[in-house]
Formats: C-alpha cells, structure tokens, sequence
C-alpha cells in the first residue's frame, strides 16, 4: 500500500482506496459482466488515457470471448445541434451490429459521455453501455444510464490507478482524495 498522504503539484491528497480494495470492486463488475455477455462476444471500448489500468484489471477478469478496442475522444465546438462535435479517434473496428461496452475511469459531469454515446449509436452497433469505475451522481448534469458502476464516490477530486491531476498520478496503485 502507497503512504497515506501525497503531494501532487501544489495539492494534498490522502489515501483513499487501496489497490486491494479496487481489486475487489472491479472484480465484482467483471462477475456481472461475465453474466451478462455470454453468448454475445462484446467489444470493450477502452476510453484513453484514464481507463487504462481498470480496463486492464477488468479485462483480465472477463472470461467471456470478446474483443478490446483503445479510443481516444475529442470534442471541440462546431455547428452541429448539440454544438460540440465528438471526434472518435482509433476505433478502425466494424461495431455495426456488436454489443458495445464503453470502458471509462470516471463519470463526473457526464459530459463525455453525453457526446460520445450517441456518436458510437449512429454507427449501427446491437447495444452499447457504460462500465465505469467511478461515478459521481451529485454532479451529473446529463441524462445517461450507466448500466456497470464499479463505485459511487461522493463529489471529490480523486486521483491514481489511472486518473490524473493535471498529469501526475496516473501511475499510482491506489486511489487518493484531495484534501
Ligand atoms: P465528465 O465528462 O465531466 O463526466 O468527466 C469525464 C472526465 O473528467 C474523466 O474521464 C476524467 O478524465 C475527468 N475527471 C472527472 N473527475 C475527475 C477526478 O475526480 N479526478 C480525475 N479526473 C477526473
């Protein structure tokens, strides 16, 4: 287990999930997974840069066959009706007809996912739904449903395994909450 407090830039941060703690609750998602898909051969989306150390956890416990996809999102303001447009980069992969799971590390605001879901839709896949790590319900401001929470966490600021504050701590085994 990492120390119990850290410094990252010019803020505090203390321990606040520890990896074996996160051990147990990717495991329980890939278990509701593993039941969920069987038969229908998903394809993980793995949202970058912040999924990828749960994705890895969670994939290595998928035992369902399926297909792993890593994409990248931009959104930049143009003249579409919803103003932003969602540019997918990396998905070369044919998903029309293929039961989509979107593998993201953190739902905050909902924003990306607001943008990125219907993109992926207009593409013809069977099914698409969200696995996330985390998920902040008190700050959502879109309508989503996310089918595969790992964990609820209150409105705070986390970092490690995977997320970043402005760039430091995505290496971090555990998670971390600002102070
Ligand atoms: P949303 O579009 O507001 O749902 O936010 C999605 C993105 O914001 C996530 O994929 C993260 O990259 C980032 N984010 C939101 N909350 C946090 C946090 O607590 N720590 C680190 N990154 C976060």
């Amino acid at each position: 287990m990492g120390s119990a407090h850290i410094t990252l830039h010019d803020k505090k941060f203390r321990l606040y999930l520890p990896a074996n703690e996160l051990v147990g609750v990717v495991e329980e998602l890939a278990a509701r997974l593993n039941r969920d898909y069987t038969d229908r051969k998903p394809l993980f989306v793995v949202v970058l840069t912040g999924a990828f150390m749960f994705a890895s956890d969670l994939l290595k416990r998928i035992t369902v066959p399926c297909e792993i996809v890593f994409i990248r999102v931009a959104s930049y303001h143009g003249t579409g009706s919803t103003g932003v447009v969602q540019e997918i980069m990396g998905l070369r992969e044919e998903v029309a007809g293929r039961h989509l799971i979107v593998v993201e590390d953190i739902v905050d605001t909902g924003t990306t996912m607001h943008h990125l879901l219907p993109t992926l839709r207009a593409k013809g896949p069977a099914s698409v739904e969200v696995a996330t790590l985390f998920f902040k319900p008190d700050c959502l401001r879109h309508e989503l449903t996310l089918a595969y929470v790992a964990k609820q966490i209150p409105n705070d600021f986390v970092v490690g395994y995977g997320l970043d504050y402005d760039g430091l701590g995505r290496n971090l085994p555990d998670v971390y909450v600002a102070v």
